[in-house]
């Protein structure tokens, strides 16, 4: 039998100074294969126009639609209303800048990491457009394709408890970024550099490994392998001072 769903959604606009934070009732009738996307849609269309909320691919790839659903951050496009029950709370992201309701701004954050872990090939070498592609290992190659696969939702990053209290915490996907530098025999940042990079609270010393972020990754990337990595070669390097 068709559900009436009841929608508590975050309501707030940091920026009309008259504006307080509250959770607003929607009833929706639920439909067959109803996703949160197709929900929230329906109520922006049919009964509050004002609502505000990010979704662009709506395939689980471009990582707007990320929120805190019944309080587990996950992408909204990727959930099914038929696995949640008929009240449904609908939060943003924590810890992220907040535009306005569900919506927030990841990117200010992953422009900010990827800064702060320069993530980019640091190497000396002259780039030779004529020059043959460099072979790599078709192993270390899946590895490194592997790593590419983030999508910057920021889920991990809502739900791990250091980055909630550490502004400055890399979280998963900073560390998961650094793994796929470290790996990449074409960057040629030593032991030292790393070392200096990531061997603080902020970076890979910060993780207390309880892998909630592991849990609740969309993406299934595999986090605990890739920060196990990155943590093994800082406790080696830290061994060698
Ligand atoms: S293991 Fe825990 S502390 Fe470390 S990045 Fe993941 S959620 Fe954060
Ligand atoms: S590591 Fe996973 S949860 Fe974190 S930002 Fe990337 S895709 Fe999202
Ligand atoms: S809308 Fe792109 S990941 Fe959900």
């Amino acid at each position: 039998m068709a559900r009436t769903l009841t929608f508590k959604i975050f309501r707030y606009n940091p920026y009309d100074s008259d504006s307080t934070p509250f959770l607003q009732d929607y009833k929706v009738e639920e439909t067959q294969r109803m996703n949160l996307f197709a929900a929230l849609n329906y109520i922006r269309d049919e009964l509050d126009p004002t609502l505000m909320f990010d979704f662009v691919c709506r395939a689980g790839i471009c990582g707007s639609c990320g929120m805190m659903i019944n309080g587990r951050p996950t992408l909204a496009c990727r959930t099914l209303t038929a696995d949640l029950p008929e009240v449904i709370e609908l939060l943003p992201l924590p810890y992220f800048k907040m535009l306005g309701d569900l919506s927030v701004d990841t990117g200010v954050w992953f422009r900010q990491m990827e800064e702060n872990v320069e993530s980019w090939i640091h190497t000396q070498k002259e780039f030779d457009p004529a020059a043959e592609e460099e072979r790599m290992d078709n192993e270390l190659a899946n590895k490194i394709y592997e790593s590419e696969r983030c999508i910057e939702c920021g889920c991990c990053i809502a739900g791990c408890a250091t980055a909630n209290v550490n502004a400055d915490f890399l979280g998963a996907a900073g560390l998961y970024r650094v793994g796929r530098f470290m790996m990449d025999p074409r960057d040629e940042r030593d032991e030292e550099q790393w070392f200096e990079l990531v061997s603080t609270d902020e970076g890979v010393f910060g993780c207390i490994g309880m892998m909630a972020c592991g849990d609740v990754c969309p993406k299934d990337l595999p986090l605990l392998e890739i920060m196990a990595y990155v943590r093994r070669k800082m406790s080696a390097a830290a061994m060698t001072k």
